[in-house]
């Protein structure tokens, strides 16, 4: 426990307001989890937390802290281990909330980078070495996909099940370290998923426990979020780290952000049309969104809270053609059919709320009865998901529930893209549901 002793994260807890403690609802949770404090292990000079995300095309930006002011953000790389013939010098920041201040923030863009190739690298010039794989050139890709993550024996569960089957990219639709203020935690958090989040992108959007406002203090919130998980929104055009959107292999994935401005009248509902109407189906043949808060739950949970925003865009999504909507945000496994408006449609995207990574508040017990028809599979059970994209046209989407041991594939079906208008009103052959209890 180097960094991180108990006394001021309990200070911490008293002090800054936890709206993910209080009961608003009266859904049932489980008892908490234990917390996993993750100390930090090597010199001040050495990096921690290092992570890698996609930038453009074929770049990648790694990101690590150091508690030394003075160590340098290069990061040098090449595709043998220990030798790097590649060099690229990063920018460094840091950010204060309130007594608390963040340690160096490093940040470098190296590439160009082949394809499906695994880099080794390192960060400041010492310390360890890692190594990442690039995603591949062509289908098929696989992307792991799971929200609010938090730090907890159900976190560290999952993210090992996660490790144990190979993926290209990991998608987490908000809610990562569940700090809510305590910046420590961030930290640990960032040690904790540092062995996965070094290896393969990392690709995130905001959750309601990234915002940490403080009334006129910190109007604007998101302090910790943005300059510790800087994810490439001037790339697809977005003013803000809070939405954007960004292409790996033949998908073009949305990220958009529950948290920022969404009405008819704001910059990401703008942003959204343009980028939507620079889609290439013939380039990228699938579309698909993350969001936080879910358009479509049936859980008894945060009932409602993404229907202003469901409103004010499904309709952009649905003309769109997207394939697949993903939620956070309530703590279950929830997978609707094909959508829009409210009722089956067969050219709508199917909706996914996989917000079951392993926070401290537990799960979300208690689903609404009578199930609604649109709901297909339902359970409130820790796990993640898995989109294998095989071609343009065949994707696989499984659940895999935590047991002690093993990730089960709980939930799986095969999906069809909805890339062709005049195709997809056909609902009988988009779905095929195989679902598994193993
Ligand atoms: C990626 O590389 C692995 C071997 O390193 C190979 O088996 C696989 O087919 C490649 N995938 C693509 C899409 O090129
Ligand atoms: C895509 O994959 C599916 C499932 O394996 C297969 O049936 C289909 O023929 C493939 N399509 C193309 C264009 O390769
Ligand atoms: C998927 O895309 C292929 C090729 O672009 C098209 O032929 C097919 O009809 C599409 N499938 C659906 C369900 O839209
Ligand atoms: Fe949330």
């Amino acid at each position: 426990m180097a960094k991180c002793t108990t006394f001021p994260i309990l200070f911490l807890f008293l002090i800054f307001p936890q709206p993910s403690l209080s009961q608003e609802n009266n859904f049932v949770r489980q008892p908490a989890s234990q917390l996993i404090i993750t100390p930090h292990q090597r010199s001040n000079s050495e990096p921690q937390q290092v992570h890698v995300s996609l930038v453009g095309k074929d770049k990648m930006r790694v990101s690590w802290i150091t508690e030394d002011k003075e160590a340098k953000s290069v990061v040098e790389y090449g595709k043998k281990s220990g030798v790097y013939d590649e060099k690229t010098i990063g920018e460094k920041t840091s950010y204060q909330y309130f007594f608390y201040k963040s340690g160096k923030i490093h940040n470098a863009v190296i590439g160009p980078l082949e394809a499906n190739t695994s880099y080794f690298y390192r960060c400041g010039g010492l310390g360890p070495e890692f190594s990442f794989k690039t995603p591949p050139s062509k289908f098929p890709i696989e992307f792991v996909i799971v929200g609010d993550l938090g730090q907890t024996e159900w976190t560290a569960s999952t993210l090992k099940h996660v490790g144990k089957k190979d993926y290209d990219v990991f998608l987490l639709p908000g809610d990562l370290s569940y700090a809510d203020s305590q910046q420590p935690l961030w930290d640990s958090f960032g040690r904790l998923v540092e062995p996965y989040a070094s290896k393969r992108p990392w690709m995130v959007t905001e959750g309601n426990h990234e915002i940490e406002i403080f009334p006129f203090i910190y109007p604007k919130g998101f302090e910790a979020y943005n300059t510790r998980w800087p994810m490439p929104f001037k790339e697809s055009g977005s003013n803000s780290n809070l939405y954007y959107s960004f292409e790996a292999v033949g998908v073009h994935i949305i990220m958009l952000g529950s948290y920022a401005d969404f009405n008819v009248d704001s910059e990401q509902y703008e942003w959204l049309k343009l980028d939507l109407a620079k889609i290439d189906r013939a380039k990228t043949p699938w579309v698909i969104t993350l969001v936080h808060a879910p358009w479509y739950n049936t859980n008894e949970a945060h009932q409602g809270e993404g229907e202003a925003m469901r409103e004010a865009m499904e309709e952009l999504l649905y003309n769109a053609r997207v394939d697949l909507v993903f939620a956070g945000h309530v703590h279950a496994y929830e997978r609707f059919t094909r959508i829009y408006d409210n009722k089956v449609d067969s050219c709508g995207p199917i909706y996914v709320t996989i917000g079951d990574g392993g926070n401290r508040e537990g799960l979300a017990l208690k689903f609404k009865s009578p199930p609604s028809p649109l709901s297909l599979f339902r359970e409130p059970s820790f796990g993640h998901g898995r989109l294998r994209i095989l071609n343009e046209t065949h994707a696989e989407w499984s659940w895999h529930r935590n047991n002690d041991k093993d990730a089960v594939i709980a939930d799986r079906i095969w999906i069809e893209n909805l890339s062709k208008v005049q195709d997809c009103c056909d609902i009988s052959n988009s779905q095929q549901v195989v679902n598994e209890e193993l």
